[in-house]
């Protein structure tokens, strides 16, 4: 049983400002994947309890949440993120023993947290309308309004990140929050909760309903009052939840993962790309939306990246998160058999490194080496697909147009980076690869909470991150008076 902060029972709901058990009294186990053993019971929501959360949302922006300014409601995001610095060892701890993430990226992930938590408080009270001219007589403006109740559906591979973007942006529009965090790795966002309460988010503000996507999740899709749902995951549940909103006519924001790619071109500066081409491959074990998992090299550039990023693969050592290694175990048994399952289609590709288990890496983790596999045909379906694992394919090209061909053939577009040093080159890829952000001379796998973020294809739409997704969280009403 991991120590909760504050004192926290991580077997109950957030719901109105207090802690309640689930109206169903059922639980569901929560697994620590570093080696399978049960971290504690966590509630199994039910549609009452949605129900319950909803309505208490609602209450809120017609009482105190409702009525709080700008600035006030800047000053209570300020407050959180700041509680969670304050807690960021035994928060940096849950999330590493919840997800099974080395300690390093967990506490880089409370730190992400805060940062969304002090960008979007410094944001609320600088979203204004425009003032639009018309006919003689008239004054015209806007106003950015909060949809009302908003369902947070997020997965398990970055808890704390995705409630930053996400929650952060929608209560920093003012709206009031359901969260439903993934079965697999919910603790830090029952901490959060917690934290916001002591920093005296007003109640119903934020609802956290732990459980399974199909009931508590599926709940909260589906339910009337809900006005904007944003969801992270698979593309399954997403055209899932696209379908169920589309019955109350709800607009959702959906962020499906991708197959990104990073283009390496024969003038680039090769010992600057290289970190950032394994890193982003191997982050998380792979468990990154944002993951480059396919890695465009020129025919001149690439012997050279194939063995020295098949050294660095060679070097990474897999094992508990606890022991902050490389790479740590991936979310779950369902996780690997899935990964190892694309790794047997691998038979027969060129292996040009694998990292090892270490040898104390308890046998009931779901450990998987990391593999980097070179000379890939792009239409192979382990260049096609999103693996969500720590592999990575090298694709070889010959020119620019082909590169950009490779690089646009998958259903996804979410992030691509271009490593060059030719600028004309650099602002033509910038504008014909399809993804939503383009990187140059760098990658930022989901970093950067300054940065508009979202894809295109089955990545899914809308915008999160940055300035951007307060447009997002909001809806635009014109006011047109007359006065002649
Ligand atoms: P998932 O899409 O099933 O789960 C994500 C969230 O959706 C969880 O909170 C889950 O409880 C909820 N959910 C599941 N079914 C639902 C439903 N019918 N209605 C409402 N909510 C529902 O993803 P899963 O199964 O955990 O992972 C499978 C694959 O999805 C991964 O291998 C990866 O390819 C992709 N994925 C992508 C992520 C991303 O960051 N874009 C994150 C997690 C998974
Ligand atoms: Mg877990």
């Amino acid at each position: 049983m991991p120590v909760m902060p504050l004192g926290l029972d991580p077997s109950l709901c957030f719901i109105n400002g207090d802690w309640v058990p689930s109206t169903g009294g059922a639980h569901a186990a929560l697994i620590n994947p570093s080696d399978g053993s049960t971290l504690c019971d966590i509630a199994r929501g039910t549609d009452e309890d949605i129900d319950r959360a909803v309505t208490a949302a609602s209450e809120a922006l017609r009482s105190e949440w409702g009525k709080a300014t700008a600035a006030e409601r800047g000053r209570v995001l300020a407050k959180i993120g700041h509680g969670m610095l304050q807690h960021i060892d035994e928060l940096a701890q849950l999330e590493a023993m919840d997800v099974g993430k080395p300690l390093k990226q967990a506490r880089a992930d409370v730190v992400a947290l805060a940062r969304y938590m002090e960008f979007y408080a410094g944001a609320c009270d600088k979203v204004h309308g425009e003032t639009i001219p018309y006919l003689d007589g008239y004054t015209v403006y806007t106003l950015r309004e909060p949809h009302g109740v908003t369902g947070h559906i997020i997965p398990w591979n970055y808890p704390m990140q995705i409630i930053g973007r996400s929650v952060g942006a929608a209560l920093a529009m003012g709206n009031a929050a359901v969260l439903k965090p993934a079965e697999e790795a919910c603790l830090t966002a029952l901490a959060f909760a917690e934290i916001a309460r002591a920093a005296g988010l007003p109640r119903g503000a934020l609802n956290v309903v732990p459980g399974l996507g199909a009931e508590a999740g599926a709940a909260l899709t589906r339910h009337s009052g809900v006005n904007h749902v944003s969801f992270t995951g698979s593309v399954g549940v997403g055209k899932l939840i696209q379908e169920t909103t589309a019955r109350n006519v709800v607009p959702v924001t959906l962020e499906l993962g991708g197959k990104s790619p990073q283009l390496v071109f024969d003038d680039a500066d090769i010992d600057a790309a290289l970190p950032f081409l394994v890193n982003a491959g191997v982050q998380n074990a792979g468990q990154t939306c944002s993951a480059a998992s396919r890695i465009l090299v020129q025919r001149g550039a690439y012997d050279r990246v194939v063995a020295e990023m098949g050294k660095r693969y060679d070097a990474f050592r897999v094992g508990p998160a606890m022991d902050d290694l490389d790479v740590g175990p991936l979310i779950s048994a369902r996780q690997k058999a899935i990964v190892e399952g694309y790794l047997a289609q691998g038979d027969g590709l060129e292996v040009a490194g694998r990292g090892k288990i270490v040898a104390n890496a308890p046998s009931g983790g779901a450990y998987v080496a990391p593999v980097l596999y070179a000379g890939v045909c792009p239409d192979h379906v382990l260049a096609q697909e999103e693996i969500f694992g720590p592999v990575q394919v090298i694709i070889p090209f010959e020119t620019e147009q082909e590169a950009l061909e490779i690089a646009n053939g998958t259903q996804y577009g979410l992030v691509a980076a271009v490593w060059s040093q030719n600028g004309g080159r650099q602002m033509r890829l910038a504008k014909q690869l399809r993804a939503g952000q383009v990187f140059l001379n760098n990658y930022g796998a989901g970093g950067g909470v300054e940065l508009p973020f979202g894809g295109t294809g089955l990545s899914g739409h809308g915008r999160e991150k940055g300035f951007e997704a307060l447009y997002g969280f909001s809806t635009l009403k014109t006011i047109a008076a007359y006065h002649m």
